[in-house]
């Protein structure tokens, strides 16, 4: 009797699951898939350094499903058609280095006292959508308190707030005084302020880098951020001195790698450039300071270089107006130029370079004002742009999705009006932003 009720109740749920896969599917095939068509007068598409012509990039929901020759593709009468005939189009643009939470016109160190986490979080949700708007479709969020870049990350993906796909570091490795500490206030007023950061970000030693990277993977980051060298805006440090060691930094890369994350390192000074490559980072973020052999060791590691040099106009123009201490300025004056001569020696070189301007120290949605430099310094504008597309996304680990027009990839797609080859700086003024087959902006024509 037992037996058989058993077996008439498992019957049952059987058929209830059964049922309830065949509805899912019913309902899977009731949605029809939302196709647009893209009419592309002109395509960058970011797997060579060419355009082709007249090209119709087909759109399902939010992937990109065929790239063909304007002849080849037969659009049915009636379908959904954005005409970007007299354009040109490019994926959309990929910013390694930025920090959402942060705004330019809020420079004085004091702000960190003044203010509580909930300015950052407003600060993220306009920046958010500043960059998207701009053109950059994802972004590399290198350094904010925690868990500021995880939780904008999950609330753009939700659909909750716009903007880019953020690949969300923590915040920033840093030995006790360096880049990433607070340096300039009272003991009990850097503990009460950030109780958190002994446990994610201030290190010393390799163990304590150990369990602060993993308890920033326990808490959803992308990517891990080292603070290898001082730097320009902290207080009382030289961008030129090392502060974490090579054992430090490789430690971290162990760990990192291991949990399937790339590690990024902040590094001005040539040592700790030369150090943190050898430890294994992914990528060297302004590389201000690097010398013939640390080009040398980037060449063949690949490691990549990602040098902010728009920044140095906006610090020397305007930061002393937002509250950047004299200081700090001073050492601005000292890097600024030297970091672009070095950057064009290592692109000469042929060093793996991929676009990041840590937009925030400048006002976000700037962040295409470096292609200037970029040109100027060395790289040819499609290198630029790849720098931008194809190999940033390389970086960030998402080539696979992003980074190229081609089919299977997000319908991140962008327009512009003249030929970005002919004038990078057109890339300042982007009037068409797709995410994902959504737009977001359209204003071609207009
Ligand atoms: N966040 C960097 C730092 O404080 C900004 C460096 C800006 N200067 C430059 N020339 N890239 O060190």
């Amino acid at each position: 009797m037992m037996r058989t009720r058993k077996a008439a109740a498992a019957l049952f749920v059987f058929f209830l699951v059964f049922a309830a896969t065949l509805s899912a599917e019913a309902a899977k095939e009731k949605k029809k898939p939302h196709v647009v068509y893209i009419k592309a007068g002109h395509l960058f598409d970011a797997t060579s350094d060419n355009l082709r012509d007249n090209v119709v990039i087909t759109v399902e929901d939010e992937r990109i499903k065929g790239v063909d020759a304007a002849d080849a593709v037969k659009i049915p009468a009636g379908a959904e058609v954005i005409d970007l005939s007299k354009a040109w189009v490019l994926p959309g643009l990929i910013d390694c280095h930025v920090h959402l939470e942060a705004r330019a016109d809020k420079l004085d160190p004091i702000e960190d006292v003044r203010s509580t986490p909930f300015k950052g979080g407003f600060a993220g949700v306009v920046n958010a959508r500043t960059t998207l708007l701009a053109g950059f479709t994802s972004v590399r969020d290198v350094g904010s308190s925690p868990f500021f870049a995880v939780d904008l990350r999950d609330a753009i993906n939700e659909g909750f707030i716009p903007g880019p796909r953020v690949v969300a570091s923590g915040p920033p490795l840093s030995i006790t005084g360096g880049h990433g500490d607070m340096n300039s206030f009272a003991p009990a007023v850097s503990n009460y302020l950030y109780p958190e950061e002994k446990d994610f970000a201030i290190v010393d030693g390799p163990e304590a880098v150990r369990h602060a990277v993993r308890a920033q993977i326990k808490y959803r980051v992308d990517v891990i951020k080292l603070m290898a060298t001082g730097g320009v805006m902290s207080q009382g440090d030289q961008p030129g001195a090392e502060q974490l060691t090579y054992d430090e930094m490789k430690m971290a890369v162990d760990e990192a790698h291991r949990a399937g994350r790339k590690v990024a390192a902040h590094a001005h000074g040539t040592q700790g450039i030369k150090d943190a490559v050898r430890a294994g980072v992914d990528s060297i973020e302004h590389g201000s300071l690097i010398d013939d052999e640390g080009i040398q060791m980037m060449k063949e590691r690949g490691t990549y270089l990602v040098a902010d040099i728009y920044n140095d106009d906006y610090i020397l123009g305007n930061a002393a107006k937002f509250g950047l201490p004299e200081a700090n300025i001073e050492k601005e004056r000292k890097l600024g130029r030297l970091q672009r001569e070095n950057f064009q020696k290592a692109v000469k070189a042929g060093v793996k370079v991929a676009f990041g301007t840590d937009a925030g120290v400048y006002p976000h949605g700037d962040n295409a004002k470096q292609f200037h430099y970029m040109v100027k310094f060395g790289l040819t504008p499609a290198g630029a742009i790849r720098a931008a597309t194809s190999s940033a996304a390389d970086l960030i680990g998402r080539k696979d999705t992003v980074g190229t027009i081609e089919a299977g990839k997000y319908a991140d797609i962008i327009a512009v009006t003249e030929n970005p080859l002919d004038r990078i700086e057109v890339l300042e003024h982007v009037p068409f932003v797709m995410k994902g087959g959504v737009v977001y902006k359209d204003e071609v024509g207009k």
